[in-house]
């Protein structure tokens, strides 16, 4: 448990709560002004937005809470149904987690959360920060929930001039000293959304910021500069090259990926594997063809690394032994979106999608 020794709220929090009584956002898991969150749907969001952006998550929140709108209807969701309703979301052992949690919850506790970060930590895909940001919006409990941008915030509020991630438990340790002890939970939310949509990386809303007043990085003209981050906290660059091929009929080739590893078990675009170096070649397609070496190009985010693709297409009359192997599989363009393609497998699809600009009109009678 962690109590500040503030008898009175600090002037940042009160700030940040009229700022956020005049100023939050609508978002569809957010419970209005006055209202009793639901635990179920707090969980649910939170889950659902680890390595995740708003408006990513949005259209999925919404329809995971139409097709099971409690937590019992959940667990007894099958899980190849949670698996495909998740896909695009990326990280799926978050999704095999959030349906282990809801069994467990649903069969032990009577489908009851516990109140407490101790005890929701304990329970599968909720880490620190979850079990933190759950404790304080769904129970109110004072707790710090320090995502990226409440890190930002913090770095500049008190101008911290050690680097991400060394300084974690820094922040941590500020944010628990503002929590206040009258709503923690609108606290937590506010310094989400104060990150999200004033405080933000690039161009900061200084002169509109409610905490303007005490932020040693604005005074100093240095909020854009900061948080630092080390070496450690820089993504490395991979690069690998995914061979787009498509049969006579327009069916594409998608291949299973292994179970274990990064994207374990999810459809996707077969490509070579993803290494530090530029240089593929043909050798690691999955098939002999002669190939568009130009059809685009998309890049993409993960936790630990930043990947270049590069596209490669080809057409093919002859599909021989791959029909044996059941790691792949045809389909049809119109039936790729009910794939369980992930949010990068979908950029592919997009690049080669993309339509090409109409230069010239020929019409012919
Ligand atoms: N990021 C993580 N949790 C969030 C929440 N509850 N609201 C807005 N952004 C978030």
């Amino acid at each position: 448990m962690h109590r500040q020794d503030q008898l009175e709220p600090s002037p940042v929090s009160l700030s940040l709560l009229h700022w956020y009584d005049r100023h939050r956002r609508t978002l569809p898991w957010r419970a209005a002004p006055g209202q009793r969150p639901d635990p179920y749907v707090v969980w649910l969001s939170e889950i659902m937005l680890q390595q995740t952006t708003v408006a990513a998550v949005a259209p999925y929140f919404c329809n995971f809470v139409t097709r099971w709108p409690t937590l019992a209807a959940l667990a007894e969701a099958p899980l190849e149904d949670i698996l495909q309703a998740w896909a695009g979301l990326g990280y799926y052992a978050r999704a095999r987690n959030l349906h282990r949690c809801a069994s467990l919850l649903s069969k032990g506790r009577g489908g009851r959360f516990p109140a407490t970060a101790e005890e929701l930590e304990q329970l599968p895909g909720i880490g620190p920060y979850t079990a933190s940001a759950i404790a304080a919006i769904a129970f109110d409990q004072p707790e710090a929930a320090v995502d990226g941008n409440v890190e930002r915030v913090i770095s500049r509020l008190y101008a911290i001039q050690r680097p991400l991630p060394e300084a974690k438990s820094e922040i941590k340790n500020l944010v628990r000293a503002l929590v206040p002890l009258d709503r923690p939970g609108d606290f937590a939310q506010a310094l989400m959304d104060l990150g999200a949509t004033v405080c933000t990386p690039r161009s900061p809303g200084c002169n509109v910021c409610p905490l303007g007043f005490g932020c040693v990085a604005s005074k100093s003209g240095i909020a854009e500069t900061l948080p630092l981050k080390s070496a450690r906290q820089r993504r490395p660059l991979r690069y690998g090259t995914a061979f787009w091929i498509e049969r006579a009929d327009g069916a594409v080739l998608l291949r299973r990926r292994p179970e274990k590893g990064l994207l374990g078990g999810m459809m996707e675009i077969p490509s070579s594997d993803w290494r530090a170096e530029r240089s593929h070649g043909e050798d690691e397609a999955p098939l002999k063809a002669s190939w568009n070496k130009h059809a685009g190009r998309i890049e993409h985010t993960f936790t630990h690394f930043h990947l270049i693709l590069e596209i490669w297409k080809s057409s093919i009359i002859e599909t021989g032994e791959l029909l044996t192997d059941g790691h792949f599989r045809w389909v049809m363009p119109e039936d790729l979106s009910a794939e369980a393609l992930p949010s990068v497998m979908r950029k592919i699809v997009a690049a080669v999608d993309s339509p090409k600009p109409l230069l010239e009109r020929t019409v012919s009678s």
